[in-house]
């Protein structure tokens, strides 16, 4: 367990805080998130970056918003010194109300929009991340319109295979991100010579929760020989964007070493010379959050026992949508695991199990229950299906804890819909 959670006289706590306190407090299902486990990971990715790479070369850590862009997360971030990497308008408004710099921000995602763009120039961020000819011409079209330089990069598809879930491939051949290198370089020579476009250099990204640092290293490799390229033809380059991708333990699985992650930086990217920017997302809030949850029934047929808990689909769609394994426990752990349950949440559908058989101590309807590692696209992945209010999302640090999301409340959201009054 990560050490932000520790388990205290068989009772679970946050940073101290008895999760039973929390769940008094702001009700079920909720996120609790970690604040120390947050510094903890992030020292963890910087710490590394420092034993390779020289002071004058530390990347930028953009922190991929989309893991987690509760305003609470992402000021805290600010406050680490991260910079983000947003996918949308959304979440440009979202990192710049939690503090975040500007000149740290990269804009990442394949369907940018006009809004989107001209928010992005307007807001000076750092960097566009550039993923076809249209968006190209687009930028290009939107920046000497408003006469404000667009920093563009070139999202390289390097056709590697990251070895992770299928749905969260991104940087094969046959994935929507991304151009092939042959497609970029005439883009790239013709966007340098552009008004008010300057061409910063290439970003990659092939998937999320990666386990071996291979699709890593073969990604880099085929990155650097394309940005040597691109130098010998006389292009500027001053930056590489590495993207996010790894993964984290959720079961029995190996997390990728971030020693061997910063030496592949070292040694395929530091030699370029250039400013190097990593997108990280997971890695530095997954296993910093959980969501508490509690057991509404036990019901139990002819051939199953279900734990039915107030927590569905809609607030952690993980398990649903890539079969993803999350570890169970309840908050009062003093029994062995000699019962098999199939957790599932209230949603009508089949597709809301949180596990099948999984080993438990023998529950009782009301038991608090913790599914942990939720602190990576968990509440920001959740949705009001079968018009279940959002959940609550709380804080902890050093024995206190904060509500950085109220939980909602199905009035107000009536609120934001209309019947036609023909
Ligand atoms: N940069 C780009 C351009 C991305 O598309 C992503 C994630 C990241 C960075 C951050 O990747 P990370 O370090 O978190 O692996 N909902 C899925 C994960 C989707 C990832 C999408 N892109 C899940 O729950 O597993």
């Amino acid at each position: 367990m990560a050490a932000g959670f520790q388990t205290i006289d068989q009772i679970l706590h946050a940073d101290g805080v008895a999760l039973a306190r929390i769940a008094d407090t702001c009700g079920t299902p909720c996120y609790v998130y970690s604040s120390s486990q947050l510094d903890q990971n992030v020292e963890g990715l910087k710490s590394a970056m420092r034993r390779a790479l020289p002071a004058s070369d530390q990347p930028l850590i953009a922190f991929a918003c989309k893991a987690n862009s509760n305003l609470g997360i992402l000021h805290h971030m600010a406050g680490l010194g991260l910079g983000a990497d947003v996918v949308s308008g959304g979440e440009m408004i979202r990192a710049q109300a939690a503090g975040i710099d500007p000149a740290r921000i990269i804009f990442s995602g394949v369907g940018k929009t006009d809004e989107d763009i001209e928010q992005a120039l307007r807001a000076h961020i750092a960097q566009i991340n550039i993923e076809s000819a249209p968006e190209l011409e687009r930028v290009t079209a939107i920046a000497q319109h408003i006469g404000i330089t667009a920093r563009i990069a070139f999202r390289l598809n390097p056709d590697v295979d990251a070895q992770t879930h299928a749905k969260i491939t991104t940087g094969k051949e046959d994935n929507k991100f991304g151009l092939a290198a042959q497609d970029i370089a005439p883009l790239y020579r013709h966007a340098v010579q552009r008004r008010f476009v300057d061409v910063l250099g290439l970003s990659v990204h092939i998937g999320s929760q990666l386990t071996s640092l291979e699709p890593f290293r073969e990604a880099f490799s085929k990155t650097a020989a394309f940005a040597r390229q691109l130098v010998a033809d006389g292009l500027p380059l001053r930056s590489l964007d590495l993207g996010g991708g790894l993964g984290i333990v959720y079961d029995r699985e190996q997390a990728p070493c971030l020693d061997g992650y910063a030496s592949l930086i070292r040694e395929l990217i530091l030699p370029l010379g250039v400013k190097i920017i990593l997108e990280p997302g997971r890695l530095l809030v997954g296993n910093a959050g959980l969501l508490l949850t509690r057991v509404t029934y036990i019901k139990k047929t002819s051939t199953r026992q279900y734990l039915v808990l107030d927590a569905g689909m809609n607030d952690l769609v993980r398990p649903a949508l890539y079969d993803a394994w999350h570890e169970i426990r309840p908050v009062v752990d003093n029994a062995t695991n000699n019962e098999l349950y199939d957790v599932v949440g209230p949603v009508c559908e089949t597709g809301d199990t949180f596990a099948r058989d999984r080993a438990l101590p023998p529950l009782q309807a009301g038991t608090l229950l913790a599914i942990m590692n939720a602190g990576a696209y968990g509440f920001s992945m959740s949705s009001r299906y079968n018009a279940r209010p959002l959940p609550a999302e709380v804080m902890t640090r050093n024995g206190h804890f904060r509500v950085i999301r109220q939980r909602e409340n199905v009035r107000d959201i009536l609120k934001e819909e209309t019947i036609p009054a023909w």
